[in-house]
């Protein structure tokens, strides 16, 4: 039985007809809203580090800037804080072990040099993200001296699990001594 062979009095598919097309309106509207906002935070939002906005080139810093390896690990500062530089990658932090002074204001600064991963040092409440392309920094002070372990604590491929370091707080004086001898330091054998 067709359609045509009923009598329709109240034009009621005409009525069921432009009811389907508002709500089909309805959903184009909030599927294209949905769209806008997408696009919108994406390209206003960014990805962003947790900390602040430095940017950096993640191809070239093994070759020039603050990264180069021979910059990396602690350095002391005139005014006797300590800066910490780390570059993340698939699978390891450079340096492997860090070594820093105890009841020092450290600053950590760390990138990237391939994918997303994670900073975090066990017993304290140092814990950021590393990206490529952006420096994230860290400010603390280690109270007393000790040992530590620096996992990485973001997914990063297959190797993820093995990516440690180790983070060696040792008494102030003694570390003053040795960055005496030594444009900058680190534990890493
Ligand atoms: Cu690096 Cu997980």
């Amino acid at each position: 039985m067709s359609n045509s062979t009923v009598p329709d009095p109240h034009g009621s598919e005409a009525v069921a007809a432009s009811i389907e097309r508002r709500w089909a309106l309805l959903a184009v509207i909030l599927m294209a809203s949905t769209i806008v906002v997408v696009v919108f935070t994406g390209l206003h939002w960014s990805m962003m580090p947790p900390s602040r906005v430095e940017t950096i080139r993640p191809e070239t810093l093994n070759v020039s800037g603050e990264f180069v390896e021979s910059n990396l690990g602690s350095e002391v500062k005139p005014d006797g804080s300590v800066t910490v530089r780390i570059v993340a990658q698939q699978y390891s932090f450079t340096p492997q072990c860090l070594l820093v002074p105890a009841g020092v204001p450290i600053t950590f600064r760390a990138t990237s040099a391939d994918v997303v991963h994670g900073f975090l040092i066990t017993r304290t409440n140092i814990n950021t993200m590393v990206e490529p392309g952006y420096i994230s920094t860290f400010r603390s002070t280690f109270a007393s001296p000790g040992d530590h372990l620096m996992p990485c604590h973001e997914y990063c491929g297959t190797g993820h699990q093995g990516m440690w370091a180790h983070v060696k707080v040792i008494d102030r004086s003694a570390f003053m001594q040795m960055a005496a001898n030594s444009r900058r330091l680190s534990c890493a054998k």
